[in-house]
This record gives structure tokens, sequence and C-alpha cells, in this order.
């Protein structure tokens, strides 16, 4: 395995392959990374992994010093699931001096987490554009876990012509549920338990739309009132909005079953707000 900080070690590792997958990371990794891991070195031969904390998609009030780091042990995860090249540049690395470059996605980024979280897409968008133009991989492997960022670089990538496939991986959970997340590691046992809130009102919301409910306002509230029952959980939003544009469906509306919808929440408990989310199946 070959780790590689700068531009030019980057672009000349990867010089080295054709076909190549790309997983792009902040680094403390779980099972969520590795099966994008795993599957990127079954499907394109070889993988890059990059491992960047990126601080221009970190809030002024958020968690940028604090974020769970662990390189060493990262490496050695990274050497078990068969990555090729591991990128772990520096901040100067990616923003050279004077850097004053951002690349904007716009109107689907003013909801759910970049409502929540402005400029958070910003900084995605941009550390995402300077990964691509370096690593030039044939496809970048992302989790569903973040389905917001998901939408927004699939939009970014085609926008931009980098010609580069897009593969979103399922959530991987716990067995009880809880999507994996390197935030979880702030849960106390309590915490822990309540956060399977999240999960509970995803699946009760998938089960009515299985048996028939079409309206968005009574989806909507079939998961608030789970979230809410959690003493410990503090509800940032609950959101059943179209699966493409992320345009929340009206409360007086009924979901079009062609299309179904992504539905998704964000829960803080504790210290780190949680996110997680399941998309209705067109039926
Ligand atoms: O999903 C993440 O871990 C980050 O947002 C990403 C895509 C690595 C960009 O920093």
């Amino acid at each position: 395995m070959h780790i590689v900080t700068t531009r030019d070690q980057m672009r000349t590792a990867r010089a080295h392959h054709g076909t190549i997958g790309f997983v792009p990371t902040m680094g403390y990794l779980h099972e969520g990374h590795l099966s994008l891991v795993r599957r990127a070195k079954e499907e394109c031969g070889a993988v890059a992994v990059s491992i960047f904390v990126n601080p221009t998609q970190f809030g002024p009030t958020e968690d940028l010093t604090a974020y769970p780091r662990d390189l060493d042990r990262d490496l050695q995860l990274l050497r078990d699931a068969g990555a090729d090249i591991v990128w772990t540049p520096h901040t100067h690395d990616i923003y050279p001096t004077g850097a004053t470059t951002y690349v904007d996605v716009t109107t689907l980024t003013d909801t759910l987490e970049g409502a929540r979280r402005p400029g958070h897409f910003r900084g995605v968008a941009t550390v995402v554009t300077i990964l691509l133009a370096v690593t030039t991989p044939t496809r970048i492997y992302l989790g569903q876990k973040d389905a917001q960022q998901a939408v927004v670089l699939r939009r970014m990538i085609t926008d931009l012509g980098f010609g580069t496939d897009i593969v979103i991986a399922p959530t991987v959970r716990e067995a009880d549920g809880l999507a994996l997340s390197s935030r979880n590691t702030y849960l106390d046992e309590d915490q822990r338990h309540a956060a399977l809130c999240l999960s509970r009102a995803l699946n009760a919301v998938t089960a009515a739309w299985l048996t028939g409910e079409r309206n968005a306002a009574a989806l909507r509230a079939c998961g608030v009132s789970i979230i809410t029952a959690e003493p410990l959980a503090d509800l940032a939003y609950f959101s059943v909005a179209d699966p493409d544009t992320l345009v929340e469906i009206p409360d007086g509306s009924a979901l079009d079953p062609a299309r179904g919808a992504l539905v998704s929440t964000a829960v803080t408990i504790g210290v780190p707000t949680l996110i997680d989310n399941v998309i209705l199946p067109p039926l």
C-alpha cells in the first residue's frame, strides 16, 4: 500500500493504475468506509482512499478539533481491506496558501443539512473537486448514509464534467439498526440506546409507505412521534422530500407512488447530531 501526502505524489501513484476506484474519507474508519473500499477493489481492481478532515466543511461552532482521528489504525484497516493508495494530505496540500476558489452547488444545498449547516456543502463540494482533479478516478464510492451529500456530488460531477462514475452504496448498520458513523463514538451507553430512535422512526415510515400510506404529513408525523418520544433526543428535522430535487413534499400532498421519496432526519443526542435516512421505494 502506497501512502502519499502531496498532490504530486498522489498524481504519480495514481499513474501506475488504469481503472481506479476512489473512496474519500475523513478517517476514523468504520465498516461503512471499509465496505466501500472492498467494493471499489472488487469492481475497479485498484483503490485509492483519501483521509482528510476537511476544515472548510465544518461550521464555526462545529467539532473540527474534536473530530476523532486515529491514522495508524486507519492505515492498518486499509491495508487489510486491500487499498492500493492512501492519500493523507496536510491542509496546505489541499488548500495552497492564498487559495480563494470554492465550488458552490446551489438549490440542492438550501434544505436539510445545507440549511442546518450553512457553508457545509460548499466545503464538501470544494474538497471533493480538488480530490477528483488530482486523483482522476474512474469511479467514486460514497455512502447512502450522507444522502444529500450524494445528491449534491452527483449534480456537481455532472455539471463540471468530471466523467467519473458515482456509486452510492447502502448504509451499513449495527445489528440493532444504528447507522455506522464516526460520530457514534461520542455516545455513552444511554445515548447509544436512545440513538436507535432514528432507525426505528425510519423503519416505521417505510412500513407505513409499504402498507399504503401516501400522505406526506402523516408519514412525517409517524417519524416525528417516535423521535420526540425519546427523552434524550432533540429533533432538528424530519423530512419527506423528492429523492432527486430534495424539495419537501408539502403537508397537504400525497406522494407519487412512482417516484417514492427520501425520508431523512437529523437528531442531536448529547454532543453529536446524528443523521440517517431511507428511500421509500417507487411502487
Ligand atoms: O463524507 C465524508 O466523509 C466527507 O464529507 C468527504 C466526502 C470525505 C469530504 O470531506
